[in-house]
């Protein structure tokens, strides 16, 4: 289960996700300072001096994480704008004894609200059960954070319950709802993705 994934693109009908590069810094900052009111609203991570050595800083690490099966990330970029970074989605193993992951993500704020976190998290769901052999992947949602749990649940994620005060964000501990899909659910539901043009192939 920790085996590093291939680095291939992968697709989806409007977007590409692939792991990211050096070059990537410049957008990325760009991306995170565009959405700053928003990512720091949910996120431990944005602060208001983000920079080049930050985004160099998390590249790095992706990497290696990459390399050694920790985690795998991905640039979301569309098909027709190879440079503007619409945002990030990571899935990674949480245990390998109960074959376990998680997903995360976030979208640039001028390009909410049409769809983009849903079609990259479909695909990235794909990379779960499909490549890394998950039986069950889970999505940590701050209580409030609406277009997170409408995500959630467009993608047949089951909400089980709260996580209290479980992240510290912005000096203030947030609960979280957790969430969860299986990988019978996700097989069941794949022809839906393709359906609602969230994944290319057969349904
Ligand atoms: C959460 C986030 C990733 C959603 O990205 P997105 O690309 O806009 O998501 P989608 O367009 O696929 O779906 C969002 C859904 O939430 C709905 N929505 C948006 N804002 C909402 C709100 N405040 N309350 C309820 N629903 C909301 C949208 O209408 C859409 O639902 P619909 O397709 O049924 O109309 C993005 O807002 C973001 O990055 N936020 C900041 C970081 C973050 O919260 N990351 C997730 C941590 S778990």
């Amino acid at each position: 289960m920790s085996r590093a994934l291939p680095t291939a693109m992968r697709t989806t009908p409007r977007l590409a996700l692939r792991p990211f590069h050096r070059r990537d810094a410049d957008s990325l900052v760009e991306a995170v300072w565009a959405s700053l009111p928003e990512l720091s609203r949910w996120l431990p991570w944005p602060h208001p001096r983000y920079g080049r050595s930050d985004a160099l800083r998390f590249i790095r690490d992706s990497q290696a994480a990459w390399e050694e099966g920790r985690a795998h990330d991905f640039a979301l970029r569309s098909h027709d704008d190879g440079l503007t970074h619409l945002g990030n989605i990571s899935v990674w193993p949480t245990s390998r004894r109960e074959q376990a992951g998680e997903v995360g993500y976030w979208v640039r704020t001028d390009r909410t609200r049409l769809g983009i976190a849903t079609e990259a998290a479909a695909r990235v769901l794909q990379v779960a059960f499909d490549e890394m052999g998950l039986h069950r992947v889970v999505l940590r949602v701050a209580v409030g954070n609406g277009a997170s749990e409408r995500v959630a649940e467009k993608l047949g994620f089951v909400r089980e319950g709260l996580l209290r005060k479980e992240v510290l964000v912005g000096g203030t501990w947030l609960d979280h709802s957790l969430w969860s899909l299986l990988d019978e659910e996700f097989r069941r539901q794949r022809p839906s993705y393709v359906q609602q043009g969230w994944l290319v192939g057969r349904t």
